[in-house]
């Protein structure tokens, strides 16, 4: 087992990471709950032991579930159940369990110690990490929630071998990302220490940004043009696919703007390759929607703000002129 740290103060916790770490979940919960209420989804099919009393909650598949209803529908029924304020929510599964989940113990009794074990890579590399929790809005995604620390995580990498190829195949878009924020090999070390090492980046990241005032913004790399095509719709696109697109999409801007090389943007496409998804737009993408939407990315300082590859690294880059971002759009296309 890998164990990683992320460090923020009384609020630290530990990652831990390997085949069977959902076996660790126990040792994991709080000394003083007397109660777990265990957060899934039908169709996660992963079963834990909290070994205190628990009660399984479920909660609907797809982004319709992520709602402000559910996080009522949960936080009624852990009340019925009679969970208090000293106790414990686990959630089991992927991103949408555990942002559903995270932002139920938010909120539930002010604020409830959270645990996730996290079934997908996409949740186990990001989304079970560093507190990010919320629901959509009819208005647009994640609009509603709170920074919620976890007390743990546990990446149980055998699960992994259970999940249907398409789903895996998004989570390694998630992945490769963090080969351009610092992980060196991503695609030859054993699968435990690829997500260790996605892992200790997020940790050391959120560890110097919790709440995003600068530098956590690096970890949307990619994500820009990823939101542009989710919220547009109509697109046969998972969340790692669309994030594939975007970091090629990002490397040919930075290359317009003369941040990196031809051969970087070579790097950028050999990997989403090797990784087997896309680095072109899907047939039929609307530039002038797309360009529409980048203004009104949320994570966007001011117009036209992207995360880019560059001398320094990856970085926030403001007042990227429209011109380049068109051009680097007709070459992912
Ligand atoms: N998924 C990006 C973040 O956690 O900040």
């Amino acid at each position: 087992m890998i164990v990683e740290r992320v460090t923020l103060g009384e609020r630290s916790y530990d990652v831990v990471v390997g085949a069977g770490a959902r076996h660790r979940l126990a040792a994991m919960i709080p000394a003083r709950a007397r109660r777990a209420a265990v957060v899934t989804q039908a169709g996660v099919g992963v079963e834990v032991d909290a070994g205190i009393e628990s009660q399984v909650f479920t909660v609907g598949e797809g982004e319709g579930a992520k709602a402000l209803s559910t996080v009522e529908h949960l936080c009624r029924s852990f009340a019925a159940w009679g969970l208090t304020r000293a106790d414990v929510v686990v959630a089991v599964g992927g991103g949408l369990v555990t942002d559903v989940a995270g932002f139920a113990a938010a909120v539930y009794h002010r604020g409830v110690d959270v645990v996730h074990v996290a079934t997908t890579l996409l949740a186990q590399v990001d989304a079970a990490i560093g507190g990010k929790t919320g629901v959509n809005l009819p208005e647009g995604k994640n609009l509603v929630g709170a920074f919620w620390q976890p007390t743990a995580v546990l990446c149980d990498t055998e699960v992994l071998a259970t999940l249907p190829e398409r789903e895996l195949r998004s989570g390694r878009g998630e992945m490769a990302k963090y080969r351009f924020l610092g992980v060196e090999d991503l695609v030859h070390l054993p699968l435990d220490e690829r997500v260790a090492a996605c892992v200790r980046i997020k940790a050391d990241v959120v560890a110097s940004d919790e709440r995003e005032s600068g530098r956590r913004a690096v970890l949307n790399y990619g994500h820009t043009l990823a939101h542009a095509l989710e919220t547009a719709g109509g697109y046969d696109l998972r969340h790692g696919e669309a994030v594939a697109i975007g970091l090629v999409f990002a490397a040919e801007l930075a290359l317009r703007l003369g941040r990196i090389d031809a051969d970087r943007v070579a790097e950028h496409r050999a990997l989403v390759a090797a990784y087997d998804l896309p680095s072109t737009l899907p047939p039929g993408s609307d530039h002038g929607e797309l360009m529409t939407q980048f203004t009104r990315d949320k994570k966007a300082l001011g117009a036209l703000t992207f995360v880019l590859d560059g001398p320094s690294g990856v970085e926030v880059v403001p007042d990227v002129p429209v011109d380049a971002v068109s051009d680097a759009l007709v070459a992912i296309t």
